[in-house]
């Protein structure tokens, strides 16, 4: 494996120089983000300042997804029903898909987003099972290719050649970007994530989610790593695995009391993984109009209306000790309350 690019050497990459800098609203979100108390009032500021911006974080917020049967009319309105950093998660989501949105329309460079949401989905949900911030990773894993997007945005023919050529010959993609591009994704990603100011955890998932831990995972970073794998192994992926993750090979990477939570059926977290990439596609899109090159657009009035919550049933499935145990709990519950309106009805009637 070649040696990894020094840092002043990465900046003087004449490949890098074309590197289109990230939204500026984007890095205003998170400037705001990480100081103690973050001000509602600046943060709807930030994003109104941007009128198509902030109509599209409406419409991936009146989507499906959410489920919500009165309409979201304006940021603040989203900010009641949807909370800060479900918000904020939005704002990032569109920000991303406006930055690759020319680089879309090839077949290639889009399965880059269909795994850089899927990776950013699944991060969230195994987040909570491994007691890390959820926001947090999703942001980050939204966010773990981040050096992949910016050389897929300045070069897109070649880095779309370049994709070809790994999923024709088999070959290591960040071994053919080091020969391509005279560095790979994390390389690059590691540099953007600083050159932007990006929030630590970005900057750490960005240049080592390609690095398996050394056991079970115990931060952001780790947690990224596992839903990069996820997401490759149920077939969002950017190029085909060489050495695809069972399910079993990521349980063992949870932390120890995640494990038993972890009992994800394959075929139905794919299945709810797809419906939300979709979702998000039809209503982040600029002008709504992101969907596979080549395929019919997908319809959004589609009365679809499961919720985001869906996606953890799916990862953290109940298993029979856990749903026995479940219902235990509604019979005694029931059984007081009854009781208790039994006695109280008695006592009422014989004083
Ligand atoms: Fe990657
Ligand atoms: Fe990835």
């Amino acid at each position: 494996m070649p040696e990894p690019v020094a840092e002043s050497a990465l900046k003087d990459l004449p490949s890098l120089a074309k590197i289109p800098a990230f939204p500026p609203i984007v890095l205003r979100v998170f400037d705001l983000l990480t100081s103690e108390e973050v001000e509602v009032r600046k943060l709807v500021e930030i994003l109104t300042a941007d009128p198509a911006f902030s109509a599209q974080i409406l419409r991936l917020a009146n989507s499906p997804l959410f489920g919500f049967h009165s309409r979201i009319e304006s940021l603040q309105h989203a900010l009641v029903i949807l909370g800060l950093r479900r918000v904020r998660s939005l704002a990032m989501t569109v920000a991303t898909a406006n930055y690759m949105q020319a680089a879309l329309k090839i077949q290639e460079l889009y399965r880059c987003w269909r795994h850089t949401l899927a990776c950013a989905l699944i991060s969230e949900e195994l987040a909570r099972i491994c007691g890390q911030p959820d926001d947090v990773a999703y942001t980050a894993g939204l966010l773990h290719d981040v050096g992949r997007l910016g050389l897929l945005v300045a070069h897109p023919a070649e880095y779309a050649q370049m994709l070809r050529n790994a999923a024709q010959g088999g070959l290591d993609t960040l071994e053919l970007e080091r020969k391509v591009f005279g560095a790979d994704h994390c390389e690059v990603g590691r540099m953007l994530a600083e050159r932007w100011n990006l929030p630590e955890d970005i900057r750490l998932a960005a240049g080592r989610h390609h690095d398996q831990p050394g056991g079970p995972v115990d931060d952001v970073t780790g947690v990224v790593y596992l839903g990069c794998q996820l997401a490759d192994a149920l077939g969002f992926w950017v190029t085909p695995p060489l050495r695809p993750r069972s399910l079993e090979e990521i349980r063992e990477l949870l932390p120890e009391d995640a494990r038993s939570r972890f009992h994800p059926d394959a075929e139905q977290l794919r299945d709810s993984v797809e419906r939300r990439i979709r979702s998000h596609e039809v209503a982040a899109a600029p002008g709504a109009s992101s969907h596979a090159p080549g395929e019919a657009q997908p319809e959004p009035a589609e009365p679809e209306t499961e919720r985001v919550e869906d996606l953890r049933e799916t990862i953290v499935a109940a298993t029979p000790a856990r749903a026995l145990w479940r219902d235990l709990t509604v019979v005694v519950v029931t059984g007081l309350i009854f009781s208790a309106v039994f006695i109280l009805t008695f006592y009422l009637l014989n004083r």
